[in-house]
């Protein structure tokens, strides 16, 4: 092996072996349950409940597909995201994406936005929608 390599070896070695140390510790995003109770999100659990939006959404700034860009959506206001062709019903529900909000969103879409056309019946569980929410706000830097 020729030395120029080897600082890149030496990376990839730290990368592999401190990757399960690296593992993100949930964080508390500002939610509550129903009961009052603070939910903290876990954005590597949340990576994989993204799986399940990324067929409409993806986290890129300005990539808007079926769905907006959720790129640095905590904390915008709904129906912002430049060319993209809102519903109405979203554009002029008035609703801040605070992280809190979002949770309760998520829950049954059409219920918080009717006539939304966000064709997604919802994340029935507390849990996924705080993990996926602390997932957004991680990749969104
Ligand atoms: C079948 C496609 C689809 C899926 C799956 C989907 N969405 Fe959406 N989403 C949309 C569309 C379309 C809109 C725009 C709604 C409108 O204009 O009425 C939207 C809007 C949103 C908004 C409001 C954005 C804004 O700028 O106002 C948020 C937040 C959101 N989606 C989050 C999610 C998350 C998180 C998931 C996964 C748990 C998800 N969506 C799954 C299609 C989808």
């Amino acid at each position: 092996m020729k030395f120029d390599k080897l600082p890149l070896v030496a990376a990839l070695a730290v990368a592999l072996f401190s990757a399960p140390g690296a593992k993100a510790a949930p964080v508390d995003i500002g939610v509550v349950d129903d009961a009052g109770k603070a939910i903290l999100g876990d954005a590597e659990h949340g990576a994989t409940v993204f799986h399940k939006c990324a067929i409409c959404h993806s986290v890129q700034a300005g990539a808007n597909r079926i769905g907006p860009s959720l790129h640095g959506v905590v904390g915008r206001h709904s129906g912002t995201v430049e060319h993209f062709n809102y519903s109405a019903a979203n554009k002029n529900s008035g609703i801040v994406w605070t992280a809190q909000k979002i949770f309760e969103y998520l829950k049954a879409p059409q219920k918080m936005v009717p006539g939304t056309k966000m064709a997604f019946p919802g994340l029935p569980e507390a849990q996924d929608r705080a993990d996926v929410i602390a997932y957004l706000e991680a990749n969104s830097k």
